[in-house]
């Protein structure tokens, strides 16, 4: 397998010169920016990406995690093909979004009652509202290295440089823009991930303030970290304790962990979850579920919730379509991704150890991490920031180069779609890439 090089994509780099000047920084979202080669997407069919250059990619970024069921998997495709031709969007009400709703509170344990919203972050944000107005509280406690999307009251804390990120045991709230609203951060208490003991003495100092807790069950924005053993099911009761909502941002692991989420694979059940990404298999459809105690503060009309494209037909057919191949498929689809996800991850271990570079390969199957370190394991955000970030960009743009195309960060998402060929084809690049670097 030879790597491709720069003149390989005449027409990647001429769209890229044309993107400059047209698209600020040449991208649509900062999570594109810096990429080593100019790949320009032409189309995607199951597990593989064709750039506009012909060259063929195995995909485990997925569309950074919606495309459970790999790229135009046929029932998806043909729900919303049928439904675009019998309108976009009605701002009225509409058998598919019953539809989709019984199914989502089939497949989720905390789902009593469900309000469907377009992205991640919109909903992450509401679903902090809909605690605040159950609880009468105003305050949120995150954890830092947690993400819940890109919109000012939430972007705290999640990569802080070390220098101005605080105590271990009580971080610092820190901003993640030029530009944000900074009263957001007033609102924030900012816990350590999987430190019980830091958790506890915050929440003695705070609790009479703090409306919710959330966080990322499986932390996918910050490596590929587990829950401590016994860690979520003490955040339940402490939040039972203090009449605190539990909140589980299940963005990334909702829908890809197991048909039930985070809290059907981790066996806790919050009061109030989040979904996006794959909850449509990659048409842009998010929702807040929780029980009717909570959620009954957006029932009563006491919390507002809106928006133009809530549960517009097309976003519906596609949730519908999808989560009802993941109900009918679960055996399959789950036990899938999570042995070919093992297959890989094992392959990786054997091939950095071969190649003698100090690789940690963590998480579940359906997605997980590379880290570049010599720790036996990452728990948290200030172990993460201590991993080698540079080699680890350094080891994806060796990967792409070769035909496999992961999260820059080192996040690796698995579909039913993928092939033991896909994780032959990736293993081959990996050896490779760790030899080239
Ligand atoms: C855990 C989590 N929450 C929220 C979001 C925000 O979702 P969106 O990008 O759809 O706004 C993301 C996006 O990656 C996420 O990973």
């Amino acid at each position: 397998m030879n790597a491709l090089k720069l003149s390989d994509f005449p027409i990647g780099a001429s769209l890229a010169a044309r993107a400059s000047q047209v698209l600020a920084g040449g991208v649509s979202s900062d999570a594109r920016r810096g990429m080593p080669l100019p790949v320009y997407m032409s189309h995607g069919s199951g597990s593989h990406l064709t750039d506009v250059d012909g060259h063929d990619y195995v995909d485990f970024v997925l569309g950074q995690g919606p495309l459970v069921l790999g790229h135009s998997a046929p029932a998806i495709v043909d729900a919303v093909s049928t439904q675009v031709a019998l309108g976009q969007t009605y701002a009225g009400q509409h058998a598919l979004e019953v539809d989709a709703a019984e199914l989502v509170a089939e497949l989720v344990p905390c789902a009593e009652l469900v309000r469907f919203n377009t992205v991640g972050s919109e909903a992450a944000l509401g679903a902090w509202r809909i605690a605040r107005g159950y609880t009468g509280r105003s305050k949120v406690l995150k954890f830092e290295g947690h993400y819940h999307g890109w919109l000012d009251p939430a972007l705290f804390s999640l990569h802080p440089a070390l220098e101005l990120a605080g105590p271990a045991d009580t971080p610092h709230v820190v901003p993640g823009t030029g530009g944000q609203q900074m009263s957001g951060g007033f609102d924030l208490v900012i816990a350590p991930w999987n430190d019980l003991g830091a958790l506890t003495s915050l929440l003695v100092k705070h609790h009479d303030d703090i409306a919710a807790i959330v966080l990322e069950p499986l932390l996918c924005n910050t490596g590929c970290i587990s829950p401590a053993p016994g860690f979520l099911e003490a955040v339940r009761a402490l939040c039972d304790e203090y009449g605190i909502v539990l909140i589980f941002d299940e963005v990334i692991t909702g829908f890809r962990l197991a048909p039930g989420g985070a809290q059907e694979y981790f066996g806790v059940t919050p009061d109030l979850a989040v979904f996006g990404k794959a909850i449509a298999g990659g048409i842009p459809v998010a929702a807040i579920a929780g029980s009717a105690k909570v959620m009954g503060v957006v029932a009563g009309g006491t919390v507002s919730h809106a928006g133009t494209f809530n549960s517009n037909p097309v976003g519906m057919a596609a949730t519908v379509a999808t989560l009802t191949h993941l109900r009918d498929h679960r055996d399959e689809v789950y036990s899938h991704m999570q042995s070919l996800g093992g297959m890989l991850m094992q392959g990786i271990r054997e091939r950095a150890q071969a190649a003698g570079v100090d690789v940690l390969v963590d998480g579940p199957g359906q997605v997980f991490q590379t880290y570049f370190t010599s720790e036996p394991a990452v728990r948290n955000y200030r172990d993460f920031a201590q991993t080698d970030l540079p080699l680890g960009r350094r080891f994806h743009g060796e990967l792409l180069s070769r035909g496999v195309n992961i999260v820059p960060r080192g996040l690796w998402f698995l579909s039913a779609a993928h092939s033991v060929a896909d994780v032959e084809h990736a293993l081959d690049a990996v050896e490779q890439a760790f030899a080239a670097l």
